[in-house]
């Protein structure tokens, strides 16, 4: 809806991999590093979360990259958002781009979207990492599979000006009052 230009190669990649009139498999899934690659970078850009894998400091911990000592009783958590958007982390971090974890030589992606990594928290990290993301993932990939294959999805009028997510106490959630028109695709009814 907001990036059209995803649309074409995610539907080729798609229907290259799903033998004709057969339904989404995790198999299916894993023959499509575009997809994965975009998931990826849906979850960087529109995590839910502004910091995460918070920790109670229960004896003092010092902290060598940074030189501090913190007592117990601190909190610390990681800046999930604005790692997502570090430069150091991700060129040009602010854009959109579908093929960020899509690696064009090898034809595969570079991480899957259920990775996580002390660079990658839209899953959170460590003893704490999101243990529904495979579950999860597949839903919606499975979900947006199915759409991208037999719907036109567009914006109505005034969408495309409201902001896509909605900030609510550290967390960010999808903005209900954009409304989209859906349409099947022809042959697809
Ligand atoms: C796209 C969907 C999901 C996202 C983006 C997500 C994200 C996260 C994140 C970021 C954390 C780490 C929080 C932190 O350490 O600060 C987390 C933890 C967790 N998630 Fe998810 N999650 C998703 C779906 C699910 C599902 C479907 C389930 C269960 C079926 C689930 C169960 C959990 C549990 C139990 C934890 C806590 C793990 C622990 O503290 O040991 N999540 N999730």
């Amino acid at each position: 809806m907001v990036n059209p230009e995803c649309i074409a190669p995610l539907r080729e990649e798609l229907q290259a991999a799903l033998p004709t009139g057969q339904c989404t498999t995790p198999d299916v899934m894993n023959q499509c590093p575009k997809l994965e690659s975009f998931m990826r970078e849906i979850l960087r850009l529109h995590g839910t979360i502004l910091y995460g894998s918070s920790r109670l400091v229960i004896k003092p911990v010092h902290i060598p990259s940074l030189g501090r000592t913190f007592p117990p009783g601190s909190i610390l958590t990681l800046p999930w958002y604005w790692m997502s958007r570090d430069q150091d982390l991700y060129p040009n971090p602010d854009e959109f781009d579908s093929h960020r974890f899509y690696d064009e030589s090898s034809g595969g992606c570079t991480a899957r979207v259920t990775t996580s990594s002390d660079k990658f928290l839209g899953f959170g990290y460590g003893t704490s990492t999101c243990p529904g993301r495979f579950m999860a993932s597949r839903v919606v990939q499975t979900v947006f599979t199915k759409i991208l294959l037999d719907f036109d999805v567009t914006c109505m009028p005034g969408g495309q000006e409201l902001p896509f997510n909605i900030f609510s106490s550290a967390f960010f959630m999808t903005n209900t009052e954009i409304e989209a028109r859906i349409r099947p695709r022809a042959g697809k009814m």
